[in-house]
């Protein structure tokens, strides 16, 4: 099993990216951290206890990191979320409290302790990564790899060219794609097309246990929500797709490329710029996600969920 360490910022679909890794058998889930993204740092630090306690997962530490970017100040998204992150479900307490560490100090003690590198998958804006490798870059050969759901080889879902995780924190981004450290950026483009229609949904809530039905209130409210705002009814479910990448690699295809973020633009900061054509002849410093066998991705979702409690 890949041991892995989650960076959230739940919302609906980083709920889904914490059943993923927490109940797929290729995946063990050692820690999760959180960032201040969807909604503030208070809020995504009780969303991923309350994700994690819904599903019955216990003994998994979740620490507080970033309330900000490194250099912005933060922005939200409870137009998509709702006012609490998590909008649709009645929320139960969460049933055990938060790490009293740092998201940071909780990283470093699970790289510093395990016996082989750990991945890191981050699924909000990339500020606890940029913080651990610009506070501690003697971890860096620790860390197996990043994967991040962000960014795109498109068009952005915030502002025409950026995508909002990229958008919130471009300098954190900036800052661990020159770390060395290996790295996966899973973006709108394949997201866009791990589509929740009415079949995935039925297929999810027909496993029929407690978190499945709990995911099919956020999905109900999630795809409402993404009819309304984009005129997606079927919407696209991003964090769980950078999951997959380490939980059944043939579900995401990628391509190693230069990637650097836009950070001055007048009209495009926060845009991920991916050579996929090789024009600027640079060495590829990432690897970017080009391709998704739908089917397959769903299919670790469901195995993961019919997992959990
Ligand atoms: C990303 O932004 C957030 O709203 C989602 O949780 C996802 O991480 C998609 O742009
Ligand atoms: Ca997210």
């Amino acid at each position: 099993r890949v041991p892995v360490v989650v960076d959230c910022d739940p919302g609906h679909d980083d709920v889904f990216a914490l059943w993923l890794a927490a109940g797929h058998p290729s995946l063990e889930l050692l820690a999760v951290t959180t960032v201040g993204g969807n909604v503030p740092l208070e809020h995504t630090s009780r969303n991923a206890r309350i994700a994690l306690t819904v599903a019955g997962v216990a003994g998994v530490p979740v620490a507080a990191g970033a309330a900000g970017p490194l250099a912005r100040d933060l922005q939200t998204a409870e137009w998509i979320h709702g006012e609490n992150g998590l909008g649709g479900p009645e929320l139960p307490e969460p049933a055990f409290e938060l790490d009293p560490r740092s998201a940071t100090e909780l990283i470093a003690e699970v790289l510093a302790g395990s016996s082989e590198p750990v991945a890191l998958i981050a699924t909000g804006p990339i500020t606890n990564v940029a913080i651990l490798l610009r506070d501690r870059p003697d971890l860096a050969p620790r860390i197996r790899e990043i994967v991040w759901m962000g960014g795109s080889t498109e068009r952005g879902n915030v502002t025409p060219y950026a995508e909002f995780n990229a958008w919130v924190d471009p300098e954190a981004l900036d800052l661990v794609l020159a770390s060395g450290v290996p790295f996966t950026m899973v973006g709108l483009n394949v997201t866009h097309r791990a589509l929740v229609t009415p079949g995935v949904r039925a297929r999810l809530a027909a496993i029929g246990t407690r978190t499945a039905a709990f995911g099919d209130e956020l999905l109900e409210y999630f795809c409402r929500k993404n009819d309304e705002v984009f005129g997606l009814p079927d919407g696209p479910l991003h964090d769980p797709v950078a999951v997959a990448v380490l939980a059944d690699p043939g579900c995401v295809t990628t391509t190693a490329t230069h990637l650097a973020v836009e950070l001055q633009g007048a009209h495009t900061v926060g845009a991920t710029v991916a050579d996929l054509d090789a024009m600027l002849g640079r060495e590829p410093n990432a690897r970017v996600a080009t391709g998704i066998d739908v089917e397959r991705f769903w299919a670790a979702v469901g195995v993961a969920v019919a997992a959990l409690d």
